[in-house]
Formats: structure tokens, sequence, C-alpha cells
């Protein structure tokens, strides 16, 4: 296709907005799929966006439509995933497209994500295509949220706002052709030398790393050598495509096309997403800008729960190159053997890392409670030095700590008015400081600056619960800050437990220790001898229960026997007491929920 009949868009919406939905209607509405191929939703393919009911991976597909003018088009589309956990899918998108489809909910109006996916798009200078879908819904007030939309920016103050229902289909046919009028047809040269975009990549077992290419320059056929200009990691490849949606070899992609390329590479960090493919005989001058690293706002530590670590390298392995916010080094526990240490977007990232392990690996694994990253400054003979810690156990003692920084973000929470009292309380208990409040056309949105360690495990859930459901949020990544934490170790039996360490702030600590121990005592599996368990912070036992013993209850076993008896028999348990090993602790899921349930 020449690239004047070429468009690349994104669609960008909060969660549930219908991007997926409108996705498929495209879809059908161009030559794409044909109606036997159809399932219900054609690009929440992944089995855990199928049980979750959200896109976690951005997909792309190509269309064909033919226009008015007569002209047949092709349409890149790149779906992008809404949830909170997952806006750097969004940004990768957005580099490899010339615009974007805002889809908002009649209904449910402007969200926080709304805001911060509008104002990713104009910050990569794309051309936005308002659009207001669900108006079939008998709760949709397009007025209303047509006004919200236009203060968003001036840009959309004459902007012709479209009004569709994406489940039924109808104004759909005016998006296609608002995509064909209003965004831009790629500029890239095709005589230049190639210049490509790895904006996402995947693993396949046959195959090895497959890059998601945007080509910018230059065009691109099988069995050149190719470079990947990051590491100039050359390769020749067999394989180019289009995704139409699924994989369609073909024999050549020319600048401004959307494509894949089958590298043939085994070795998952060769492939780096953000990364320009050139070739090797006539590379182009200047890599393009790629994007800044994705920066993990939790760290938690993921164990095989029987046997194996080796699949589970494997797989985590693939699992990082098809989701590049995701880091992962090894690590080593004396109770959980040998393990990884990740890096996750967020705590729903954790778990969807968690469930594709056992979808699409077979693989149960055990995790850490999770923490965020501090910057531990030192003292005394190694004043000066700053130290990242990622894990608890590598937090140093307290007799050398200067002082702790930790990471802070800006939370932005849209919600209706009546839920006003109730989020603030929540901001506040969550050490929240407010920094903006606006009202726009009963959208409120608040703005707050918060501990990352306050928001990354359960804050969105409790701020759904509190507004009822209607509170949404977006969270970026700021700066680290000083902070009083301290590092809460637990003894069981009188030995350390290493993987239950974890880090929170000092003013919650005795409360957390408190409320900890006592979970303890359920979760930790008995034995035939009580154990001491203890919540130790900065040398002090913060608070103590013992984990009863494992045995026949001589005092209420029903059979009638005198009181010496049982004293005797109580007696004769208790000399079982030994003081376990610290490595034949048996820690179940459970042990590690407790802390976060705590916190
Ligand atoms: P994520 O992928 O999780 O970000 O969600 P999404 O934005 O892709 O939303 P999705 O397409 O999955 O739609 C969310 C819900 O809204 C689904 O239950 C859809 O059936 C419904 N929905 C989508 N479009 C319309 C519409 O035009 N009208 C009505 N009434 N419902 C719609």
């Amino acid at each position: 296709t020449q690239q004047q009949y070429i468009r690349n868009f994104s669609i960008i919406a909060h969660i549930d907005h219908g991007k997926s939905t409108l996705a498929d209607r495209i879809m059908e509405m161009t030559e794409t799929v044909d109606e036997r191929e159809r399932t219900d939703q054609l690009l929440d393919s992944m089995s855990v966006e199928r049980a979750h009911g959200v896109t976690v991976k951005s997909r792309t597909v190509r269309n064909y439509y033919t226009a008015d003018d007569g002209h047949r088009y092709e349409l890149n589309f790149i779906d992008t995933p809404g949830h909170v956990d997952f806006s750097y899918e969004v940004s990768k998108s957005l580099a490899a497209s010339e615009g974007a489809i805002l889809l908002v909910d009649a209904a449910q109006g402007v969200q926080a994500q709304t805001v911060a996916n509008f104002r990713l798009a104009k910050a990569n200078g794309l051309t936005v295509l308002p659009v207001l879908n669900k108006i079939d819904s008998p709760n949709a007030d397009p007025d209303r949220v047509e006004r919200q939309v236009r203060a968003l920016d001036p840009s959309m103050e004459t902007a012709k706002i479209m009004r569709i229902s994406a489940k039924t289909g109808e104004g759909v046919s005016e998006v296609l052709a608002a995509i064909i009028r209003q965004i831009p047809a790629p500029q890239g040269s095709r005589d230049q030398p190639l210049k490509a975009l790895v904006f996402d990549s995947q693993y396949d077992t046959y195959k090895g790393v497959i890059a998601y290419l945007r080509l910018f320059d230059g065009h691109l056929e099988t069995g050149r050598t190719l470079r990947l200009m990051a590491n100039s990691t050359n390769f020749v490849s067999d394989e180019i495509g289009t995704f139409a949606p699924s994989m369609q070899a073909c024999e050549q992609l020319e600048a401004g096309d959307v494509g894949y390329v089958v590298t043939g590479l085994k070795d998952p960090t060769q492939v780096r997403v953000g990364d320009t493919l050139t070739l090797d005989s006539q590379p182009t001058q200047r890599a393009l800008p790629g994007y800044a690293p994705a920066q993990p706002m939790v760290y938690a530590g993921i164990f095989p729960k029987s046997g194996d670590s080796k699949e589970l390298a494997a797989a985590m392995a693939k699992l990082v190159l098809n989701d590049s916010s995701l880091t992962c080094e090894s690590e080593q526990s004396d109770v959980l053997g040998s393990g990884f240490r990740c890096g996750f977007l967020g705590a729903f990232h954790l778990q969807i890392i968690r469930e594709r392990l056992h979808d699409e690996f077979g693989i149960d694994v055990l995790t850490t409670a999770p923490n965020v990253p501090y910057r531990v400054h030192l003292r005394g003979a190694k004043a000066g030095q700053v130290v990242e810690v990622d894990r608890p156990t590598t937090f140093p003692d307290y007799s050398e700590i200067d002082y702790v920084e930790e990471p802070f973000a800006r939370v932005d929470i849209s919600m209706p008015g009546s839920a006003l009292n109730d989020v603030m309380k929540l901001a506040e208990q969550s050490k929240g400081t407010l920094v903006d409040l606006g009202d726009d056309d009963q959208l409120l949105l608040a703005s707050y600056h918060m501990p990352v360690s306050e928001i990354a495990y359960d804050f969105f859930n409790k701020l759904k619960s509190v507004s009822h459901g209607y509170a949404t949020m977006n969270v970026t990544m700021e700066d680290f800050e000083p902070a009083d934490v301290v590092k809460v170790e637990i003894y069981i039996n009188y030995a350390r437990v290493d993987a239950l360490s974890f880090v929170l702030h000092r003013e919650d600590a005795p409360r957390v220790a408190q409320e900890l121990v006592h979970k303890l005592k359920y979760a930790v599996p008995r034995r035939l001898y009580p154990m001491p368990t203890q919540a130790v912070v900065e040398g002090r036992a913060l608070a103590r229960v013992d984990i009863p013993p494992l045995r026949k209850n001589a005092a209420v076993n029903g059979e009638k026997r005198s009181t010496s008896k049982k004293q005797a028999l109580l007696r004769r348990q208790s000399a079982n007491k030994r003081a376990a090993a610290q490595s034949d602790i048996e820690l179940p899921q459970s042990v590690f929920n407790a802390i976060l349930e705590a916190e």
C-alpha cells in the first residue's frame, strides 16, 4: 500500500469504556475477519484477559477499508490496555501511531485515565479524535460528557465529537471515515535507510523472539542482515509479516507499515522494546528516541511452589520478553530456595504474572509480600553511600542507616461529588497530601501526593469500595523523598525467617506487628511443640504470640482421665519441644498473604 493510504492509530480510553468492543466492530466492518473466525472478543485472547475482562497487553491489527473516495486504505490499529497498572503499554502504542481515538463512555464520562491518556497522546504529538461510546445505554448523557471532553484542552473546544455505540455499530463507520480524513498518513521515506521502532515483542518456542515493528523509514525484506541498534545485535530474518489479526507472513514491509519480524534470536534479553532496527549494510544515522524504561513500583519474590526452579526460570525469561515492564533477577531464600525477585508496575500486574505462569506454563508459584524500592543513605564508616534496596532481606541494619527515601507518586482521582468525603478520608489515611482539586461539569478531580507504598497494593480496591465503584484513578511516578521507615523481622521459634521480613512506616509498625503475629498464629503450619513467634523492630520485639502445638488436646478430648494423667500427658508433649532449624519451617502462601492483610 502506498503511504498516503496508510493510517496508524491507537484507541485510548479509561478501563471498560469499550476499546475492545470498538476494535471488534472495526475489524468486522473492514476486510479483516470473516464471520466464522469471530469469537466474542477477538482481541482479548490471552486467557487472563478473558478471565478478568480487561486488556493486559497491547495488540496490533491490520485492516483494509475502502473509503468514500474509492481508495483502499490500510488501517493499522493498536489496542491498548486500560488498567491502572498498564499505562506503560499505552505509551508504547502511541509512539507507533500518528493518531488516537479517545473513547469515552457516555454514561460514566471522563475519568482519571481518560485525562491521563489524553495528555500522553498530546505529548506524543498525535491527532486525537474524541468519540463518545455507549450512546445506546439508558444512562448515557452525551451532552454532559461532551462538555467534559471539551474542557480537557483548548484543542477539544472546537473538535468534532462523534457519538457511537460500539455494541450496536451505530456511528462506527463515521469513525472509520474520520480516521481516514483526519489522522495524517505516515511521513517516512521508502528510500532512506531502514529505521523501525521495536514497540513490542513476543517469544515463540520454535521461532525465537518475534519483534513488533513500526517502520518509519526504508523497507524490509527477508534474507537481509538486520541490526538492533542498542547492543549492535545482528540477525538474518527468514520471516516478516503483518497482523491480520493473527500473524501473516508477507514479502515486504515499507515505511509507514506496522508488522513483525521473526528474529530467530533465542535469548529474550537481546531484543529490547523501544530499540531501533536497521540494516547492517546500510544503517540509519540516528536511532529513534525509544522509551524510558518502565519503572517498577513494587517488587516481590517469586518461588516455585514445588520442585523445579529451572522451569520457572525459562518461563520468567519468556514473560520478561513478552512484557517489557516486568523486571526479574534471581533470588535465594533460606526457606523458599531459589527463585526470582521481580519488579512490577503494581499489585494487579503481579497478580496477572502469577496467573500467566499458571495458565501458560502450568507453574504454581509462591509470592512474598511485595515492597516498594528504597534508597538507603548510610552513616558511620559508610557515610555518603546510598544503596538501592529492592528486597527487605538486603535492607541494611538500623545501626548503619542515616536516613531512607521512598518513592512518591501523584495520584489523580476522579469521582462524583458524593464520594469526595470518603475518598479524602481514605487518601489521608494513606498519607496523601492534597495538591489539587478541580471541578468540571460534575467531574471532580482530586490530585494527591502519596507514598507509593500506600497505593501499590490495595489502594485501588479500597478506593473502589469507599466510592461504591465510582472513583477511578491514575498514578504517575514522582521522585524519592525521605521517609521514616523500619524493617520488621519475624522470628519463629527464635529463628529469624528472612522471607517474612518487610519494611513499613515506623508509625504503623506497632499496629501491623500485632495484627501480623496474630494472623501467623493461624497461618503457619503447626508443629508438635508450641512455637513462639515474634515481630522484631530495631532489636526490640513489638509483638509475640505462641503458635499452639499440634497435639491431641489432653484437656478436652472427652476421655475420662484423672487430672494427674492429663498433666502427665501435657508434660510429655511439651518435652518434645525442640528448636526448629530455620530452614525446615514450611511457609504456605497464606503466611505471605497475612503480611499483606496486616499492612
Ligand atoms: P479494557 O480492555 O479492560 O480496558 O476494557 P475495554 O475498554 O476494552 O472495554 P470492553 O470493550 O471490554 O467493554 C467493556 C464493557 O462495556 C463490556 O461489557 C461491553 O459489552 C460494554 N460495551 C462496550 N461498548 C458498548 C456500547 O456501545 N454500548 C453498551 N451498552 N455497552 C458497551
